[in-house]
């Protein structure tokens, strides 16, 4: 899809349709009232008799114009309270217009998001999501693909200036293909994305990227004692890979000694190993891996975007599969930094792999770490899909990212850890990888991680309720959301 920013003339726009959206009650004006105008009365009439309320989610098309030279349709876009319109409900605006209008067989838009927030911005909000929406889970269909040949979103700010506009649009654009690519990762079938698959994958982003791309293979690990992960790929024909992107500006802004490392859970698939998960539903565990998918989208994003702070991406990418070499509930290893694990469920097993992610991290200097995670099912129960769970070890650091998630419209919900510490107290070794019953499942997770950070500043976000989506949306369709990168990327450019 191309793009392109214009700042004035947008009923004149040479495209199959224009977009705009419109506030819950709002009577016509400014654009509107344009619009009305060149339509002969059809948004005030529409608006009158409450045919369309501008409610969230709601559409409703028009004709507009007979002229082959000019879009001949209007496609309104409903938004919900104009006081609550924010950038990223541009997002979602635009690529409900991309992916309505592509369903119509439309192939351009000129869509103007009515947002008061300065124009890059808006354009990149905008342009992200119209990129975003275009994503669609037949990768692998040899007939009947959707068509994806929308060709051009053209994109209208009153009175912009042309460079803010075109820098904004690249940004959405970088943003939405690492969304894209994150989400492609997360849908890949396990026989096809392996660790080592995944590896390969990163070397290649790396480079194009422009970041550095280490991977630590087994023999690698286990020299540096990651047993705990290691134990995890135990029972798998699929040898382990440790991913590491670090991505260096040319010149650094960052206070002396921090340095920020983004740490993902990347099980290929969990079978829950010899504790083995029941057969139903097991095919949804291909997206275990989605906390390191989405360590690799924002790191490409981060490669492209260049903020003057360093970052480091880590990946633990390993398969949980049930053997004769498998980890038995009992065992008891010995993680990189020294503490004992007594195994007591071998499908607790994203804790184990992050244990030692997130070791090594600290110790390629690391001040700050956040780790993302398809963790566990009780945050499912505890938060459905609406918000990430948060938990961590410095509230300042925590605030800062459930701030910047509030930023670009993505949920977070806090869950305590003070308090709870010994729901993970091993009877026979330091720890034990679940807690007490079925009680507090989310929070014995992110107690666990925590015993394997230092002095690091950390949070851990389990997404294994948000990084999936059941249904589809107006503007995306069902399957791997993309979440935290747009939450992430937002961190990092604000901590420049
Ligand atoms: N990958 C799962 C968590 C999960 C469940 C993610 C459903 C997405 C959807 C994780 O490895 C797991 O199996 N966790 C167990 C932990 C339990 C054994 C303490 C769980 O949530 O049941
Ligand atoms: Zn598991
Ligand atoms: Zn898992």
């Amino acid at each position: 899809m191309k793009s392109k920013g214009i700042s004035k003339d947008f009923a004149e726009a040479k495209v199959d349709a224009l977009a705009t959206v419109v506030f819950k009650d709002e009577k016509v004006a400014g654009i509107l009232k344009d619009l009305d105008k060149l339509t002969g009365g059809q948004i005030s009439s529409v608006l009158d008799s409450e045919e369309f309320k501008g409610e969230t989610g709601k559409t409703l098309l028009l004709r507009f114009s007979a002229d082959k030279k000019k879009a001949g349709r209007l496609l309104l876009i409903g938004a919900g309270e104009k006081d609550e319109y924010k950038c990223a409900d541009a997002a979602v605006a635009a690529g409900t217009a991309v992916r309505t209008l592509r369903e119509m067989n439309l192939k351009s838009v000129a869509f103007a998001p009515r947002s008061e927030e300065g124009a890059e911005a808006v354009a990149a909000c905008a342009f992200q999501g119209a990129v975003t929406s275009e994503f669609d889970l037949d990768k692998y269909k040899t007939k009947d693909k959707k068509d994806k040949k929308f060709k051009e979103f053209v994109l209208f700010v009153d009175g912009a200036k042309s460079s803010d506009l075109k820098n904004g649009l690249e940004r959405g654009e970088i943003i939405g293909d690492s969304m894209n690519l994150t989400r492609d990762l997360a849908n890949e079938p396990p026989n096809i994305l392996t660790p080592t698959e995944m590896a390969n994958r990163a070397k290649k982003m790396a480079k194009d990227a422009g970041l550095k791309c280490e991977i630590l293979d087994e023999a690698k690990m286990k020299k540096l004692g990651m047993n705990s992960l290691l134990s995890v790929s135990k029972g798998s024909e699929q040898p382990a890979a440790l991913i590491v992107l670090k991505y260096t500006p040319k010149k650094s802004t960052a206070k002396k000694g921090e340095h920020l490392a983004l740490v993902g859970k990347g099980v290929m698939f969990d079978t829950g190993g010899i504790s083995l998960k029941p057969g139903e539903g097991m095919e949804a565990m291909k997206y275990d891996m989605t906390g390191a998918a989405t360590v690799f989208g924002t790191m490409r994003a981060i490669g492209m975007l260049k903020p003057s702070i360093p970052v480091m991406g880590v990946m633990g990418c390993v398969e949980n599969m049930p053997d004769g070499k498998a980890s038995r509930p009992s065992d008891v290893v010995t993680a990189m930094n020294g503490k004992t694990i007594e195994i007591l469920n071998t499908d607790a097993e994203g804790r184990l792999v992050l244990a030692d992610a997130v070791a090594y991290a600290e110790k390629q200097g690391a001040s700050h770490i956040i780790d993302l995670a398809t963790l566990t099912g009780a945050v499912i129960i505890a938060l459905g899909n609406l918000n990430t769970g948060v938990m961590g070890n410095d509230q300042d650091f925590l605030n800062k990212v459930m701030e910047s998630g509030k930023e670009v419209g993505e949920g977070f919900w806090q869950l305590p850890l003070k308090g709870y510490e010994k729901e993970v107290k091993s009877d026979i070794a330091d720890v034990k990888n679940i807690g007490t019953k079925r009680r507090a499942g989310t929070i014995a997770g992110g107690l666990f991680i925590q015993e394997f950070i230092d002095k690091a500043k950390w949070v851990h976000l389990d997404i294994a309720g948000t990084a999936w989506a059941d249904s589809p949306k107006p503007e995306s369709s069902k399957g791997p959301t993309g979440v935290g990168i747009r939450t992430l990327v937002n961190l990092i450019e604000k901590s420049q």
